[in-house]
């Protein structure tokens, strides 16, 4: 069965440089790319491989609208206006690169197989149009017309038609070209255990192998997901603990067009015929272990909206560390130390929020001033805020 090979990059490490994005995932990369492009010389320093944390195994759903709680959210907003950039950002990455993406935007069928599901989709309906978005409710026959390899004991869906999503994988191998290809480095095996001020800017502690060194830089984005809090910074305490999450890719299916969603399952299909069905959503701290009953359980939810699973290939059962804060928000922007800024704590919302993430911080970082979209995001207000 394989499995995922985080990207490796061996870049060497200067002594200074203008940003070090700490942290090689999406979120740091897709940061480490805005800068690039405004023409800042950026460095990011990767404890382990490009995408091994979250992004590497996550399915790449872009879905703000299915994901939405409260239709006056900060998060709501922010991802809507991130899926809207989703398309341009996209496409600058991949004319550095010349890597494309896979990114789709065909909808997403929220599918109700109980009476149940159908209120609680209904209601949700409710949200969206108050977001002012057109969400249709589609009966089984015309889900299945779109769909014909559902289960006909579905009883409708909900069909978001603007959501969609990207293959992570390719995204990072994308950006880490693009990064490079804008002259930016990329260091994997690069573990920071610390950033602090000094010389007028600050110094950037961390090891490669045995091998300790610094760096100097003007500014430093902490951006490394799940393992935020293993680098000592004088910024706010950020408290972001891992949420395990496993997955599955199947191979040999061809059964669907659309990004599908219950309330206990996902199947998001890729272009390449892969499907990848998840997740579990465990809190296990960093537990690496896949186990049969996850394995068990989202097969068998998957085979009850798509029976057809059966006899698709499994391919690959994967881990990842989702990075959560204690109220599940992220924290985006300047802390009170001067040139330290942190983008972490997206939870299962890091693909969907990078583009907005990556280019709001960019133009908070390069004019001082923080967006509106970012500020109930702000480090300061979180803090405050926190339970
Ligand atoms: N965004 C989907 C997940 O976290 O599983």
């Amino acid at each position: 069965m394989e499995q995922w090979n985080p990207i490796q990059s061996h870049d060497p490490i200067p002594d200074r440089v203008g940003a070090v994005i700490v942290g090689g995932g999406i979120i740091g990369m897709s940061i480490a790319f805005e800068m690039a492009r405004r023409g800042l010389q950026v460095l990011v320093l990767e404890r382990d491989g490009i995408g091994s944390g979250a992004s590497g195994v996550s399915a790449g759903m872009l879905a703000p609208v299915s994901e939405a709680e409260h239709e006056t959210s900060p998060l709501a907003r922010l991802g809507l206006h991130s899926l809207d950039r989703y398309p341009s950002f996209v496409r600058a990455v991949e004319d550095v690169s010349g890597i494309p993406c896979d990114l789709r935007l065909e909808g997403t069928l929220l599918v109700a197989r109980t009476r149940d599901d159908e209120a609680e989709l209904l209601h949700l309906q409710g949200i969206q149009r108050r977001l002012g978005l057109v969400a249709e409710w589609l009966d089984a026959r015309e889900v299945l017309q779109r769909e014909p390899h559902l289960s006909p004991r579905i009883h409708g869906a909900l069909f978001a038609a603007r959501e969609g999503q990207v293959d992570p994988r390719a995204m990072l191998r994308s950006l880490h070209a693009a990064v490079r290809g804008l002259g930016g480095r990329v260091r994997t095996g690069a573990p920071v255990e610390r950033i602090e001020p000094g010389r007028g800017g600050l110094v950037v502690q961390g090891r490669v192998g045995d091998v300790r060194g610094s760096v100097w830089c003007e500014v430093a984005v902490l951006a490394a997901g799940a393992w935020s809090d293993a680098v000592r910074h004088p910024g706010p305490a950020l408290r972001v603990r891992p949420v395990k999450g496993q997955i599955l890719r199947l191979t040999g299916c061809g059964l669907l067009r659309h990004v599908v969603r219950a309330p206990d399952v996902y199947l998001v299909p890729r272009s390449s015929g892969e499907l990848v069905v998840g997740a579990t959503v465990e809190e296990r701290g960093f537990d690496p272990h896949p186990t049969a009953g996850a394995v068990s359980d989202l097969l068998w939810a998957a085979r009850l909206l798509v029976p057809g699973i059966y006899d698709c290939a499994l391919q690959e059962v994967a881990v990842g560390f989702r990075p959560a804060t204690r109220d599940a928000l992220p924290v985006i922007g300047p802390t009170h130390v001067p040139g330290l800024y942190v983008a972490t704590g997206h939870f299962r919302h890091g693909v969907l929020l990078a583009p907005a993430t990556a280019e709001l911080l960019a133009e908070t970082i390069t004019t001082g001033r923080v967006h509106p979209l970012l500020e109930p995001f702000s480090p300061a207000a979180r803090v405050e805020a926190r339970p």
